[in-house]
């Protein structure tokens, strides 16, 4: 009979046996196969990595955890990574540590208000209603997609507390402006970092300027645990608070199955509670339980030795749209990189010209007609959103170009995905339909 470790080994040799049977390089047919805006992408390493901690069977966060963490805390440069079950999470964690009392007159407070952007995904605008907090929409401008700067100053208020951004389909947002508002106004910024995971601005990577940032690991996103994602922070104090707020609201901070890290479990006073109260059961923030698991940790360690290379790839296939879509400048604008930034693009974000013989609804249909998938800028506005619509918020000044994206504006995949023959595929679906209305 052989020992346990035999036998891990041998099931490890079966699943990259499965891997290259179940998995293996699977051959693009123009019209057949989707084209997908995006996808997870792996090898055997991942499905190795997830069996090898489920062999482990200790579930919550563990050695694969504290391997995915430190990862990516020596990727980005920063201190302080806390994982999580979505980054939806994420964001919520990041703001709600932001409420907390510990801060003293720092903390945000309902009536707060928030700089926001209209034209996004509501996770990051979600936590600000949630808390009471009134977000404040700021346009965005074309051909970026991201906060008109502009704008910024006119959208502050004596009440203005907090930024709260995502940096759009990977594309930095103008960071020496965002960061010298907040300076002056004395403001948190978090940056959500959910579609830049390896973007750049200025040399230094987006999710490390801000007081804290978040990444997702949705299988759309730069790399994949199937859902989950982190928070980002150099400050111990916002780690600490995050921690506790993800893990129930308690105040001990001893990893899973650790006992008495602090050395007084048994010897402090906390609020009512009598002298000695067991400090694992004291909580001290009104919390979540928003953790991940070790074998969606596994899959994410496995995914981080791929991130440089699947960045390279998406900036490379960012290059291949733009070949092609610029046959037709009188048609389509271009998306373009933030001056300064070098993003690792989540998408190719195209707004169809008010005078174009086509709107961006026929396109997008024929698009998906021929099984070439697109998303439109998520939301559109947020604020014609039916849970959003009626609750507080301000526009700073008008939400002309939001409200042009939502209706003139698509994107497809950057994802490392795409292979050669998809693009040459698309760009013939895509010269059809242009050539059908221009004849
Ligand atoms: C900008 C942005 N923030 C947050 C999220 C939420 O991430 P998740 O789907 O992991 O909850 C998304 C969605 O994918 C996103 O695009």
């Amino acid at each position: 009979m052989s020992d346990s470790k035999q036998l891990r080994a041998e099931i490890i040799e079966k699943v990259k046996e499965y891997y290259q049977v179940q998995f293996g390089q699977k051959e693009f047919i123009s019209g057949t196969s989707p084209v997908n805006y995006a996808g997870r992408v792996f090898d055997e390493q991942e499905i190795v990595n997830a069996v090898d901690a489920s062999l482990d069977f200790w579930l919550t966060e563990s050695r694969f955890s504290a391997d995915f963490s430190e990862k990516i805390a020596d990727f980005l440069g920063i201190k302080h990574v806390m994982l999580t079950n979505s980054g939806s999470s994420a964001n919520l964690l990041a703001f709600t540590a932001l409420t907390s009392e510990k801060l003293g007159e720092k903390r945000l407070k309902a009536g707060d208000e928030v700089i926001a952007v209209a034209a996004g995904f509501p996770a990051t605008v979600t936590p600000i209603i949630q808390y009471g907090l009134i977000p404040v929409y700021v346009d965005v401008d074309i051909p970026t997609y991201n906060i008109n700067v502009a704008q910024l100053e006119k959208a502050i208020s004596p009440k203005t507390r907090c930024i709260f951004l995502a940096h759009t389909l990977g594309n930095p947002y103008n960071l020496d402006a965002i960061m010298e508002v907040a300076q002056k106004h004395d403001l948190w910024v978090i940056e959500d970092n959910c579609d830049a995971f390896g973007s750049k601005y200025k040399g230094k990577y987006t999710g490390t300027f801000g007081h804290i940032s978040t990444i997702s690991f949705y299988p759309a996103h730069h790399i994949t645990t199937g859902e989950g994602g982190a928070i980002c922070t150099n400050d111990p104090k916002l780690a600490k608070l995050v921690r506790a707020f993800r893990d129930w609201g308690r105040d001990c901070y001893c990893v899973g199955g650790e006992n008495n890290t602090c050395g007084k479990r048994f010897t402090q006073q906390f609020g009512n509670l009598p002298l000695g109260y067991d400090h694992k059961y004291v909580y001290s923030e009104v919390g979540y339980n928003l953790k991940m698991t070790d074998i969606q940790a596994a899959i994410g360690s496995a995914q981080m030795d791929k991130l440089p290379a699947f960045c390279a790839k998406r900036k490379e296939n960012f290059k291949t749209w733009t070949k092609i879509f610029s046959k037709y400048p009188q048609y389509f604008t271009l998306p373009e990189a933030t001056e300064g930034s070098d993003p690792a693009w989540f998408a190719f974000i195209v707004t169809v010209k008010k005078d174009a013989p086509f709107t961006r609804d026929e396109l997008t249909r024929h698009l998906a007609k021929n099984k070439v998938e697109t998303r439109n800028l998520f939301a559109g506005n947020m604020t014609k959103q039916p849970a959003f619509m009626n609750k507080a918020h301000r526009v700073a000044d008008n939400l002309d170009t939001t409200d042009f994206i939502m209706n003139h504006t698509f994107f497809l995949g950057t994802y490392p995905g795409l292979q050669d023959g998809m693009f040459v595929y698309v760009e013939q679906v895509l010269d059809q339909f242009v050539g059908s209305y221009t004849k």
